[in-house]
């Protein structure tokens, strides 16, 4: 079976991780068989807890929802929709950094500052 070399720097932990992927095999998991889980969340590629930058070489990540079209071109991966398809470095991102470069633009735009009179919520009742 063909296998490609994939080393990930997980910054949080201070430690270098590398493994041999079997070609088709989903980096994370392929990760914990061998005994060094990586952080992770939904695992179906959807709220970037396991996003990575690429800091050398490609993947194929065509099932990564949570993932923008622009930040995979800017080198961004996650990691449990991820498979390798040569040898690849990679390090950690902060969960909120991913999340915010995604999703920031519709949401956390602020606080609600309007103050509502209770009569006027009283009419949303009805
Ligand atoms: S664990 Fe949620 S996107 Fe990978």
């Amino acid at each position: 079976m063909r296998t490609h070399r994939v080393t990930i720097h997980w910054r949080q932990k201070g430690r270098v991780i590398s493994h041999e992927v079997p070609e088709g095999e989903y980096i994370l998991q392929s990760f914990e068989k061998q005994g060094d889980p990586l952080p992770f969340s939904c695992r179906n590629g959807c709220c970037t807890s396991c996003a990575v930058r690429i800091q050398q070489g490609e993947l194929d990540q065509q099932e990564a929802m949570g993932l923008s079209r622009e930040l995979r071109a800017k080198g961004y991966g996650l990691l449990c929709v991820a498979r390798a398809v040569g040898p690849l470095v990679a390090e950690t991102q902060d969960e909120d950094e991913v999340y915010d470069l995604q999703f920031g633009r519709h949401f956390g735009r602020g606080k609600i500052t309007r103050d509502i009179p209770l009569e006027e919520l009283e009419t949303w009742k009805e």
